[in-house]
Parts: C-alpha cells; structure tokens; sequence
C-alpha cells in the first residue's frame, strides 16, 4: 500500500514474499511472540504487571521524580507524518476496537494537534514574508521536542538514566538534539551505535541514509543544573578537551575490537564529546559569542577521522597529499562507500579546508546522487586517451597526455585509465614519461586507495594491477597489494543481541 512514508500510492513489488513460505502471517505473529517472551525474560520474577498507556508525551501522568529509566524513539522533524499515515489503519481498528479502548478509540481520527513532526501544512493559513510555512513547522516540532524533554526529566528520579534513540548523523540534527537536552538539565553520558534497520529492507536499499541507529544515554543529575546562569567556559579550553575525549573514545572502541563502521565510531565518540561540551556548558569564544555544540561536534570528527587514518593508512604519507585528494582518500575511509551524505563529506572538507561546492564542477571528484555525494571513479574523470584531443570533451577535466598533475588523484585515475585501455606495456612507458618512480604522493595515493577502495570496485582492480608486475618496477614501489588483499567480508555491526 505505501511504498514509501507517504500517499504516493505506486505499484511496487511487496517487501515480503509470502509465497515462499515460513514468513506467512502466522509466523509473522509467532516471532512478535517470542520477542516479547524474551523480553519480559529479563523481568524479575515478581514483577507486576506491565501498564500501557498511550498519550502526548509532553504532559505525562507520571509524578515528578517517579521513573528510574527512559526509552524514547522520537519522530525527526518531517521525515514521516506518522499521525496522517495511521489514520489508514487507525479508521478500521477503531470500527473493530472502539469497544475494547473506547478512551483510546475516542477520536475520530488520530491526533494531530499534539503530534511532535513538522509538518509545513498544517502551518498554511499562517505562513507570511517573514517565515516561511516550512521555518514555523521546524520552529513547532523543536519546541515540541524541548518540552517533551523537559517532561521526560520532571518525571524521571535524580540518577535516573534516559535513552534517545536517534537515527541521524547530521551534524544539525544533532545541535539541536543536545541543546534540547542540555536545556532540559540532563547531562549526556554517551553514545552507542547499533543495528536497527534491516538493510534489505525496500526502503533501505541504495539509500545512504543512516544504516544503523544510535542510542544517545542522558541522566538527570543527582544535583539541579542551572545551564541558563553557569558561568561560561571558553571555546579555546573545551576545544582541546573535547579532542582528546573523542580521541580515546574511538581509540578505546578499535582497541575493543568490536566490529564497526567507521562512520560509527565518529558518532561513538559523540557521546563523551557531548559531555564535555554539556559539562562546560554555556561555551563561549573570544568574542563572547555563544558557541553551539556543533562545533564540538565538528571538532570530534576531524580528531577520529585522524585516529582513523593513523589506523588505517598506516598514518604515512596522506598528511602531505593535496587537499582534494586527501579528501576523496577520507571519504573512501571513513564512508567505505561510493555514496555518502552530504553534509558528512561537507563536514569532512571543513577539517582539510576543501569546499566541497566550489570544486564540484571543475575536478568532478564527485557528483550529486539524489542529495547525497557520489564519490566518482577514473571513469569519468579522465579524457579517452584513444580519442583525438580535438574528439574529447572538455568537460571531462583529467588529461592523460599532460606530464604533470595538479592533483595526485588525477595521475593516479589518470595511469589507471592508461592501463585499462592501452594495457601493461603501453602504461609502462606512460609512467616513465612522467616520472612516477620519484613520485612520492603518487605513490602514496596509490597505496592509499588500495586501502580504502572495495575490492569488488574496477578502481582497486586497476590500482592492484598497476601494484603487481612490470609497472610495479617502473613505479619502484616498496608495498604490495597482496598486503591489502585479504578481502574483508566488510565491517559486521552491532546488532541487540551485543548488548
Ligand atoms: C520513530 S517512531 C517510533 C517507532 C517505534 N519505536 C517502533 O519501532 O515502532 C516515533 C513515534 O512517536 C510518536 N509521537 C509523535 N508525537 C508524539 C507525542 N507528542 N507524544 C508521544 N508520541 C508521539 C509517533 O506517532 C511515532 O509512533
């Protein structure tokens, strides 16, 4: 019925193939039921029975200081208009169930008054020149959040703990997600990746939206906070410390050797960031400017995406690369995908001083791909070596025939698109010409991207080829790439069952 989290009714194919077997109905309810008999498992014996309610989580009946433990899964701005897609199902239960819950099935429809999403139609009639319908939807799902927050702490008991499940990465959706919080007067304690989604899903597949989800661990301190009148910290000193918190987090999560993406250790290391943002909250710089907690939060991913390259590339060679090619190394390290967020690999150009933007056009390093970043290969890049140059397009910026590079990244696609169409020998000359044996940061780029390209990908292919054999003696190279060819089955996540 829906294809995706809207009424734009399509034909699709459904997510589950009923005809096969063993994931009919029943046996979807038979695994409903042996999840909740693992879960009340872990229920002491004597414990009483569970109590359901269902209401706006801003104005909860609980007393104050009453809950010992949190668990939220809230709704993120507009990405799902939960109340208007239930009202499909709500109109049938309601016929088959009013008698059951006649409170719950009171309504005619569901609630969308009290519903936390931002939904810029229900703020139409009221959209001026000053905000636009989208800004006061955004401004009304925050301030929804905020006071639902400022709820959940009322009623949760001094050391309480509350977890926030959260399944996105970008850097402003967490800015607001920890001012809230911080505002509420809960200090943050960490962050923990783990695997939610199941990635075959139809909704999930070729989309480079988060692939796991993260749990953020918040309590309410034995002692009242009043962030609002704390005496302010300057940005200069929590810089460094928040470094080094996100520093040994992710030090300490590869060292564990528990298997993760590396876009999850970044966000591991989020949660001690947070903290020492929180705990020297209101922050200031030098010129008494508030300063946000997405600077924590930049600061952190540049210090593990450094841990990461220290541990992944050997730490040799990279620093001294140019920009752009340091650039598309990290994104390949730290994304292992050719397809990433944009506001990840923007972020990743801040720390090396790339923007991304203005050289889109001119290197076509990558390209858009539905909102997001496509990392491009050296197909695409480099001009027919074949064709006349009259033949080629301009548009195409790598030219094989130059003798020199800007960029390292344009030798490295440039000798790999000599060698997929002119063959070993041919490519071997070309190297010579070009004195690619003296060449360190072409070199280290090769090595680089041996490391960090899948090893299903043509690239890495054509990197190995140009590691092995006669061109391996014209480049003089001191590595192998049988040292990177134990083709790993990919990084296994966390899953419920780790923790
Ligand atoms: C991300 S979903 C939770 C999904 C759930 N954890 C699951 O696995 O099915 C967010 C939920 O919050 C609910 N919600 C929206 N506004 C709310 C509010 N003010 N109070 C309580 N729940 C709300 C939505 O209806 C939606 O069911």
């Amino acid at each position: 019925m829906f294809k995706g989290k809207n009424f734009a009714f399509k034909r699709v194919f459904v997510e589950n193939n009923i005809s096969i077997g063993g994931i009919d109905f029943l046996s979807y309810v038979d695994k409903m039921y042996s999840y909740y008999q693992k879960l009340s498992g872990y229920l002491p014996q004597n414990s009483k029975s569970a109590e359901v309610s269902i209401g706006d989580a801003a104005t909860l009946p609980n007393s104050d200081d009453s809950v010992s433990a949190i668990v939220v899964d809230p709704p993120y701005y507009s990405s799902i208009m939960y109340s208007e897609l239930s009202d499909v199902f709500y109109v049938w239960m309601r016929e088959c169930l009013q008698d059951v819950f006649p409170d719950i099935f009171q309504p005619e429809l569901t609630d969308k008054d009290n519903e936390a999403v931002a939904n810029p139609d229900r703020f139409d009639s009221v959209a001026g020149d000053n905000s636009s319908k989208r800004e006061l939807a955004n401004r009304s799902y925050e301030q929804k959040m905020s006071d639902i927050f400022s709820e959940l702490y009322r009623v949760l008991e001094p050391g309480g703990v509350m977890t926030v499940m959260f399944t996105h990465k970008e850097t402003d959706a967490w800015d607001t997600l920890t001012m809230s919080l911080i505002n509420s007067g809960f200090v943050i304690t960490s962050t923990h990746p783990i695997t939610s989604e199941m990635p075959q899903r139809a909704g999930m597949r070729s989309s480079a939206s988060a692939d796991s989800t993260l749990l953020l661990t918040g309590r309410k301190p034995h002692e009242e906070r009043d962030p609002e009148n704390a005496t302010p910290s300057l940005w200069s000193d929590v810089k460094a410390d928040t470094r080094a918190a996100a520093t040994e987090a992710a030090r300490d999560l590869l060292d564990s050797g528990i298997s993760l993406t590396k876009t999850d250790v970044i966000i591991s290391a989020f949660g001690p960031t947070l903290r020492v943002f929180a705990d020297a909250y209101p922050v200031v710089d030098d010129e008494d400017e508030e300063v946000a907690p997405r600077k924590a939060l930049e600061e952190a991913r540049e210090a593990v995406t450094q841990v990461l390259v220290e541990e992944f590339l050997d730490g040799e060679g990279i620093d001294d690369l140019d920009d752009i090619t340091k650039w598309y190394v990290l994104c390949w390290l730290v994304h292992e995908s050719q397809t990433f967020s944009y506001d990840e690999g923007n972020q990743l150009g801040h720390g090396i001083g790339v923007d991304i933007d203005a050289i889109k056009r001119e290197t076509k390093v990558w390209r858009k791909n539905r909102g997001d970043i496509k990392l491009r290969s050296h197909d695409g890049r480099v001009q027919n070596v074949n064709e006349k140059p009259e033949d080629r397009s301009s548009r195409i910026p790598v030219n094989p025939d130059d003798l020199s590079f800007g960029r390292a990244l344009d030798g490295v696609h440039a000798a790999m698109h000599v060698y997929d169409v002119k063959g070993e020998s041919a490519c071997c000359d070309w190297l010579r010409e070009r004195n690619f044996d003296t060449d360190s940061d072409f070199k280290a780029t090769l090595k680089a991207l041996l490391q960090v390209l899948p090893h299903d990908h043509d690239d890495w292919e054509l990197a190995r080829d140009l590691a092995v054999g006669r061109t391996r003696d014209v480049l003089d190279l001191d590595f192998s790439p049988n040292v990177f060819a134990e083709d790993s089955e990919g990084p296994t996540q966390q899953g419920l069952d780790d923790y």
